[in-house]
């Protein structure tokens, strides 16, 4: 049935989660035909979880021996483009692009577990998920959605919006079961499956990025680590610097009839911005069903309102 769902995406509810009606024939598409390769790597994530930090960060780890910084694809195009949403480029109906890619490829999708193609299971493909505080998620989302919405739509009130975050109706929602189901896979498969938290890679950027390229399987060389080449790293995908890409600041992103400027991926790019548009009635509601969703699995996320 179709739901109202978040404007402009409406959101259909398929196997337990809402899908946003622009991405469902190119899930389907994806789950039936797409062929994975043992050395696939993914970049998955809830929406507005840093998918484009993330994506940045594996992509120049992965290429750093093939360009020098001063002249790396990522100053000359979006982090979208390196790392490809995979359904939604079968939406567009352009597999061959994805089928055309070298290996190894860096793929991305925003589908839970459950839904995966069964190939990347089978094939025991390297997965890297982040997730991130969902008061925040729900604020990043807001503004991403409202900024996508078409001309005819209102903007969907924040108090709206909160209202059926809480309810799981939004897309790729409910948050906390995407989340679960990534995280008990990476609980079972912690060799194959990566889990990070956003608020993690803000905190002890160093860290992460080496533990990131470990577990990618391009760990950095003790010499790399005395020229500060994983400094050079997280310098290149930093807020900042990609803010201040032209490609970012008035590029484009291809996807079927939403109008995406590539600066729409990009605000504020920290934590706690929950704070400047959530009550703290709103905000201990949800970090209460946080709470309860995520009790007995050993995951925290969010807390302290
Ligand atoms: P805010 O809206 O809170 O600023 P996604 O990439 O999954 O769509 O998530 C977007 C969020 O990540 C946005 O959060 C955006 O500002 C932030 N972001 C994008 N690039 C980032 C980067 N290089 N470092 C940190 N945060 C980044």
């Amino acid at each position: 049935p179709l739901e109202e769902g978040w404007a402009p995406m409406r959101n259909r509810k398929y196997q337990g989660f809402w899908i946003p009606q622009r991405a469902l024939t190119g899930t389907l598409d994806m789950q039936q035909n797409f062929k994975a390769r043992p050395d696939d790597l993914w970049v998955l994530s809830y929406p507005k979880s840093g998918t484009t930090w993330l994506k940045a960060l594996a992509y120049a780890i992965m290429t750093r021996a093939q360009y020098p910084f001063h002249h790396h694809p990522l100053l000359r195009q979006n982090p979208h483009e390196c790392v490809p949403m995979v359904d939604r480029t079968y939406s567009r109906g352009q597999a061959p692009e994805i089928e055309a890619m070298p290996s190894p490829r860096i793929l991305n999708t925003h589908l839970p577990c459950s839904l995966l193609p069964h190939t990347i299971k089978s094939l025991d493909c390297k997965v890297i998920y982040v997730c991130r505080d969902p008061k925040d998620v729900l604020v990043s989302l807001w503004y991403f959605n409202n900024g996508l919405r078409l001309q005819s739509m209102e903007p969907i009130p924040f108090t709206k919006a909160f209202e059926m975050f809480c309810e799981g109706n939004c897309p790729y929602g409910p948050i906390w079961e995407h989340v679960l189901e990534y995280w008990e896979e990476s609980q079972r498969r912690p060799e194959k499956v990566l889990f990070l938290k956003y608020e993690e890679m803000l905190e002890e950027p160093l860290r992460i990025v080496k533990r990131l390229a470990e577990f990618m399987g391009y760990p950095f060389s003790p010499e790399e680590e005395k020229e500060g080449v994983v400094e050079e790293v997280i310098e290149l995908c930093s807020f900042d610097k990609l803010t201040s890409l032209e490609v970012n600041k008035t590029g484009k992103v291809l996807l079927p009839s939403i109008p995406l400027t590539n600066n729409s991926f990009f605000r504020k790019g920290g934590a706690g911005d929950w704070r400047n548009h959530m009550s703290s009635e709103m905000a201990r509601k949800l970090d209460r069903i946080t709470e309860q969703k995520l009790e007995g699995s050993g995951l925290t996320l969010g807390g302290v309102a």
